[in-house]
């Protein structure tokens, strides 16, 4: 069984003075537990990530980006590079989330090869897929969420496998406060690791931790985090409460 791991993708939320206070307020929390049982991470928007950078310095809380270019440098206008990221504390990023793949056009080839950027440059990709409502009642839901690993994962070498974090979210648990079954998570769960397992060693595979999100909250959590096959969750909306955020954390 993998360390849980617990993201909070903050999402287009809080200004720089407020990400600020949210980033110490988890600190302290998670110093308080003493020994949590779960490593984890926050996703600010750019703009506050340097300055959540240094309020974490110190503290066992890790720093995530919501996106990064595919690129190194140069004119992408309004791109922010693997590099800066790491510049600003940044260790994680999570690439190809649905809202990116939905307003912004994202697909499985930009999202490899943001995946393969972020790798050689140093970044851990939190890579997310899942399936919409309609693929699901559809009952292609396998078929998407294999594709979106099978593609966004071409390329990766095995040894670069060990730096990935794979986020499922189904669409229609997004925001919604509908969330998966524990049944439905954990078989999907089981369902991407043997896919993974298609593209390395069993071992490399187990290890990678998979992640669930979509309406995870303090009341939900533990049965969520209890399903097997559940690594840990990727939390938006009450990842912006310090007080639920903990309580999920705590539910490990
Ligand atoms: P939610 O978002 O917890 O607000 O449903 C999860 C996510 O989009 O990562």
């Amino acid at each position: 069984m993998n360390r849980k791991l617990i993201a909070g993708n903050w999402k287009m939320n809080l200004n720089v003075k407020e990400s600020v206070h949210l980033a110490k307020t988890v600190a302290a929390g998670v110093s308080n537990l003493k020994d949590p049982n779960a490593d984890v991470l926050i996703c600010p928007a750019f703009l506050s990530l340097e300055q959540c950078g240094k309020t974490l310095k110190d503290s066992p809380v890790m720093l995530g980006a919501q996106d990064v270019c595919a690129n190194d440098e140069g004119a992408y206008t309004g791109e922010i590079s693997s590099a800066m990221l790491l510049s600003a504390g940044c260790e994680f990023v999570i690439i190809g989330h649905s809202e990116r793949r939905k307003y912004y056009c994202e697909t499985n080839e930009t999202v490899n090869l943001k995946v393969k950027k972020a790798l050689e440059r140093g970044l851990k990709p939190v890579m997310c897929v899942g399936e919409t409502l309609q693929e699901r009642q559809d009952e292609i839901f396998e078929a998407i969420v294999g594709e979106q690993i099978t593609e966004g994962l071409k390329e990766v070498s095995e040894d670069q496998l060990n730096f990935v974090t794979i986020a499922y979210e189904p669409v229609w648990a997004i925001g919604t406060g509908v969330n998966a079954t524990p049944k439905q998570a954990s078989d999907m769960h089981l369902f991407i690791r043997r896919k993974l397992s298609q593209l390395c060693s069993s071992g490399t595979a187990e290890a990678v931790r998979i992640l669930y999100g979509g309406s995870v909250n303090a009341k939900n959590a533990k049965e969520i985090l209890a399903a097997k096959g559940i690594d840990g969750a990727l939390v938006g909306g009450a990842s912006l409460k310090a007080e639920d955020f903990l309580t999920i954390i705590s539910a490990c």
